[in-house]
């Protein structure tokens, strides 16, 4: 039995998650989204094809949107997706089944899985031992998404507070409107070593460096990875100096700058 599952990540929560599936059902290849979009990725197809990636202001994140509009898929597949949030994946479910019925395809099944909060402008993450917390439960929790994936179950589990829901199809469009001038707010602070980590994680290319240093570029996805993985705290969104820096413990910098698409066991960088 065949999956694929195409994943995005800012900081290695939906990374852990697609791999965690990919663990659990066996022959699956893990196929990033960020590669898919920048390469001519060739239509594939697999009796399970799955998406896992970020809430994002109770939707999905702006690149998604932009790969599901694209997505060739041949055949019928079972098509099921998987989301890491915070605290409430919203409207997201629903965003996506509505975007992937565009494609001609039918959203059987979505699973929302809280982990650890990423997002400065709200506070960011939290202290480390709430975070181990966090990720425990949360590994309890993919266990049994991984679990009820095997029978393909339809419907969608716990998609979080059903006002969030409501309210999802009114915020989420503002969110994806405002998105490329949304990092006119990152500075560097004089802590930068110049080590060009930032524009090497960057999923779409938005930092460039100048005299060692970045310098954004207006078309954000908002997904952090520059702003947590920074060696030394430097990127600042505003007053964030002494907020905490997050990224999964199994998920390194490699493994989300990686190559397009993988066998995805744990552990393997795709
Ligand atoms: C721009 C942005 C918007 C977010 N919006 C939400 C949200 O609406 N609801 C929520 O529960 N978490 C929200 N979060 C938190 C992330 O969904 C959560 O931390 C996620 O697990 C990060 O996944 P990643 O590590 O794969 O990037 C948001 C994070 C970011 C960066
Ligand atoms: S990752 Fe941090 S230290 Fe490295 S170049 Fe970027 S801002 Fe400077
Ligand atoms: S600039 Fe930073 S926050 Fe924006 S997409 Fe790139 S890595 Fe993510």
């Amino acid at each position: 039995m065949s999956t694929i599952v195409y994943w995005f990540s800012g900081t290695g929560n939906s990374l852990h998650l697609a791999r965690r599936i990919a663990e659990g059902l066996g022959d699956t290849e893990l196929v990033s989204i960020a590669h898919a979009m920048r390469a001519a990725d060739p239509p594939r197809t697999a009796e399970r094809v799955g998406l896992v990636f970020p809430v994002y202001a109770w939707g999905p994140p702006g690149i998604v949107h932009r790969f599901i509009e694209r997505l060739v898929v041949e055949g019928k597949p079972y098509v099921f997706a998987a989301f890491t949030c915070g605290g409430s994946a919203g409207s997201t479910a629903a965003i996506t089944r509505k975007l992937l019925r565009r494609r001609g395809l039918d959203l059987a099944a979505a699973w929302s899985v809280r982990m650890v909060e990423n997002y400065p402008p709200l506070g960011g993450a939290p202290a480390p031992d709430a975070q181990q917390r966090h990720l425990a439960a949360a590994d309890r929790r993919i266990g049994e998404i991984v679990g009820s994936l095997k029978a393909f179950p339809a419907g969608v589990t716990r998609d979080g507070n059903p006002l969030f829901g409501l309210l999802g199809p009114l915020i989420h469009p503002l969110f994806l409107r405002d998105l490329p001038r949304m990092d006119r707010k990152f500075t560097a602070d004089d802590t930068c070593i110049q080590c060009g980590l930032c524009a090497q994680i960057c999923p779409v290319g938005n930092i460039d460096l100048v005299d060692g240093r970045p310098r954004w570029l207006g078309r954000c996805e908002q997904c952090y990875a520059c702003f947590h993985f920074c060696p030394t705290r430097a990127i600042q969104r505003g007053r964030t100096a002494r907020q905490h820096r997050y990224h999964h413990p199994d998920v390194s910098a490699a493994d989300l700058t990686g190559g397009a698409s993988s066998q995805g066991q744990p552990g393997e960088t795709p």
